[in-house]
């Protein structure tokens, strides 16, 4: 298979590289980022380019194409700030992409990352049936991306399906614009050693998986029969609740009695808090179970295979 991945320096598309490029039946990669994607492997070639002009589709974008994992994103606070470039990024690129695919005419697969940013609301426990209503720019552009890839999945120019992800943990290094970096960082900065203050209560609540289950996730979303999906291309991939506190006290535990761990302090920011009061508190999808897909048992799963990841 010959695969694109969008998105490839970033915090997930980096881990999903390098686990295809394990893969015996992936001959090539091309890695497309605004910012030099890492090539871990031959079989990887990093493209530097910039998605939100729109030839950079085109010419990435071929009839040799197999598969296209589709990541870049300006995430939920970068697109709250600046809706142009949000619209251009997240849909306009995505359109591109498509369009670029339709006219190669292979029908390639096409694997999105969206996003639980499409529901909002107080105290939300998402299941299959909750009815999305994005209050962000940013799950608007990824409500509509859904929309369009179903569409052309129906008119068979691609064959699409659009993963909506809860919190993806741990991020390993500098934020993101992503409202939720909090929930990284109040796990890495005390394993690092390093004290951090956290801007929200420590009652506030995520459905969390970690990057490991999402790298899985998404290339089991790329092997699914287009059958066993059906019209609907999109499922939401189950997130399980963890409060501030339950992370925290997770990272404790992991690095045992007596460790050197930098402090955490509560200093609830109302903004942060404000947008955290509003995002899902879990996610349960019985369809994305049905169809195979695995999420974390507990934080202290994500936490250990952050740990482990750190060390390998
Ligand atoms: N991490 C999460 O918790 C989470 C949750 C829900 C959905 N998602 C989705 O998963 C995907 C990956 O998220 P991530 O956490 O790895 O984000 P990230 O910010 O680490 O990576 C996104 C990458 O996209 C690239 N990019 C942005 N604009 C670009 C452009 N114009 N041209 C080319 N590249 C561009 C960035 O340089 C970055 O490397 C995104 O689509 C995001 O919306 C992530």
């Amino acid at each position: 298979m010959k695969i694109l991945v969008t998105g490839a320096a970033g915090f997930i598309g980096a881990a999903l590289v390098e686990a295809l490029a394990r893969r015996a039946d992936v001959e090539s990669i091309i890695a497309v980022d605004q910012s030099e994607p890492p090539a871990p492997h031959a079989k990887v070639e990093a493209v530097t380019g910039n998605l939100a002009y729109a030839p950079m589709a085109r010419s990435v974008v071929d009839a040799g194409i197999d598969a296209i994992f589709h990541l870049a994103s300006l995430v939920s606070g970068g697109a709250e700030q600046n809706f142009e470039l949000g619209m251009k990024v997240n849909f306009d690129a995505t359109r591109d992409l498509l369009e670029a695919a339709r006219l190669a005419g292979r029908c390639p697969k096409f694997v999105f990352t969206s996003s639980i940013a499409v529901y909002r609301g107080a105290n939300l426990e998402v299941t299959d049936d909750t009815r999305p209503a994005p209050r962000l720019s940013y799950g608007a552009q990824k409500l509509m991306c859904e929309v369009m890839i179903d569409d052309y999945s129906r008119r068979n120019f691609v064959d699409g399906r659009c993963l909506r992800l809860p919190t993806v943990l741990v991020r390993p290094g500098a934020a993101n614009t992503a409202v939720s970096g909090w929930s990284s960082a109040i796990i890495r900065e005390p394993l690092a050693g390093r004290d951090y203050t956290c801007p929200v209560n420590p009652l506030t609540r995520m459905a969390c998986v970690s990057v490991t289950r999402v790298v899985e996730s998404l290339i089991h979303a790329s092997q699914v029969p287009a059958a066993d999906f059906g019209s609907d291309r999109t499922l939401v991939m189950t997130g399980i609740p963890v409060s501030a506190q339950a992370m925290l006290d997770a990272v404790r535990k992991a690095a045992g009695r007596g460790s050197q761990i930098g402090k955490v302090r509560f200093e609830p920011d109302p903004a942060a808090q404000a947008l955290m009061d509003l995002v899902a508190k879990s996610t349960f999808s019985a369809r994305a179970a049905r169809l195979g897909f695995k999420h974390s048992a507990s934080i202290e799963e994500i936490i250990a295979e952050y740990i482990e990841e750190r060390s390998s």
